[in-house]
């Protein structure tokens, strides 16, 4: 059983992106991002991988997603099905999904971890993240941030584990 992990910056109302690109710029949430998964596994779909601003991300491996077959990306590991990315995941550590909107759908059922960041304003988006309920989710970890210079609004870092 691979160890599979989500890591998401969502808005109160549960958009994602737009326009394949992030909704805001935060700081400590990438720093936040960059400690959690170095070293890891990072599981993406090809528009996400497409979207990074450094490609592939440095010091982990990165894994893309794709149902063009046989495409292959200069140093990033290839999945051809949600399946075949499990199977190459690695077996002794915690994996990454770091997006977008579809993978990360697809993926609810398999992880056990989810960590959140909270973005608490609402965003016009064309992605968004699935409801996370409570009756199989608990909430173990909360920070919230409110006095961050660089943001005009407040976040919380939020973990839950799957019951
Ligand atoms: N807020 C956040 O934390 C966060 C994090 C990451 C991304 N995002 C945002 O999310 C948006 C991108 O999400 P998205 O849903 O448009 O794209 P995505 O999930 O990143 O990638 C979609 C692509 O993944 C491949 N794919 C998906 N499911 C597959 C499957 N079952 N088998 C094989 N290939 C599969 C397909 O690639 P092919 O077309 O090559 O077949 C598909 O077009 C952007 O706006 C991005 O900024 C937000």
């Amino acid at each position: 059983m691979k160890n599979i992990s989500i890591i998401v910056a969502i808005a109160s109302n549960n958009a994602i992106g737009k326009d394949n690109d992030l909704l805001w710029h935060i700081s400590k949430d990438l720093k936040r991002f960059k400690q959690i998964t170095k070293d890891h596994y990072v599981v993406m779909g090809k528009r996400t991988y497409y979207s990074l601003p450094v490609q592939p991300l440095p010091n982990r491996t990165n894994m893309i997603i794709t149902d063009v077959p046989d495409e292959e990306i200069d140093n990033c590991l290839m999945a051809y099905s949600i399946e075949e990315a499990i199977d190459k995941m690695d077996s002794s550590k915690e994996n990454f999904i770091i997006g977008g909107g579809s993978i990360y759908k697809q993926f609810m059922p398999h992880a056990n971890k989810l960590y959140i960041t909270r973005v608490h304003k609402d965003y016009e988006a064309d992605t968004f993240f699935p409801e996370i309920s409570l009756d199989y989710w608990e909430l173990i970890y909360e920070q919230h941030i409110d006095n961050d210079p660089q943001n005009d609004f407040t976040y919380t870092f939020e973990i839950y584990n799957k019951k």
